[in-house]
């Protein structure tokens, strides 16, 4: 998939208020096209500010990793449509991935499916009554994500081009879990620079602290637009 650098980094507004989110998208100016929304964010006046941001040319990812029977996540996803979002998150249990699907026809909404949450591990699994690894449950959900047609997989960047294998060219890998060199870690464990993302095949970089919480968050975007600019055209 050709995309352009910019359109590669969507940053993550995990910011407490619209007013903290407004600042730090007008902080950011053209150097940023695409935010992702989540829980804080939404469930505090994020969704009609999703709905600016669309008016105002951004794009938006809502990462709202929906989960319930199978109409209520179509007439959900419908709305999400409605908004204009360009991405949306769901869990990857095929009801609901096929309901996601069928709810966004006829839009530009592309739904991501989140295989397995990364806070989960075996243990975790085996609690919540599966007998499966967390490598072979999330190898799993990707291929039904892929055969449902979902539109592409949230995933660290390691496992990326593992999952390629299975998603095909035709899905979009979205990687959260990216830090700049010399940036702080934060609570990430499975962390990679945006250049070695983009390499091991992401097509959507998540960066949310690093911009965040910089001392020039335009400056920090524009060097990471830079570095993914560089893993495309080496
Ligand atoms: O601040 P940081 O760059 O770690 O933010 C990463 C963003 O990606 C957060 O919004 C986080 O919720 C999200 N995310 C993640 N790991 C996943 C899925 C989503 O870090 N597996």
């Amino acid at each position: 998939m050709r995309l352009d650098a910019r359109e590669r980094l969507i940053v993550a507004l995990d910011l407490p208020t619209l007013k903290a989110a407004e600042d730090m998208v007008s902080r950011l100016g053209d150097s940023v096209n695409f935010y992702k929304i989540g829980y804080q964010l939404a469930f505090a006046g994020g969704l009609p500010f999703a709905a600016g941001l669309i008016a105002a040319g951004k794009q938006v990812f809502l990462d709202l990793k929906l989960h319930d029977i199978g109409n209520t996540v179509q007439k959900g996803v419908e709305s999400v449509a409605n908004i204009g979002a360009t991405f949306l998150t769901v869990h990857a249990y095929p009801q609901t991935m096929k309901a996601a699907v069928a709810g966004r026809q006829g839009s530009r909404l592309r739904i991501l499916a989140v295989t397995v949450l990364t806070s989960y591990d075996d243990t975790d699994l085996a609690a919540a009554g599966y007998d499966m690894s967390v490598g072979e449950l999330a190898a799993a959900r990707a291929g039904q994500a892929r055969d449902t047609g979902v539109d592409g997989l949230v995933c660290a960047a390691e496992e990326a081009a593992n999952l390629r294998g299975i998603a095909g060219l035709g899905m979009v890998l979205v990687t959260p879990g990216i830090r700049p060199a010399g940036s702080a870690t934060g609570d990430q464990k499975r962390i990679m620079t945006p250049g070695r993302a983009i390499e091991a095949g992401a097509d959507y970089l998540v960066v949310g602290r690093p911009v965040l919480e910089a001392r020039d968050p335009q400056a920090t975007a524009d060097a990471i637009v830079a570095e993914i600019e560089q893993a495309t055209s080496a």
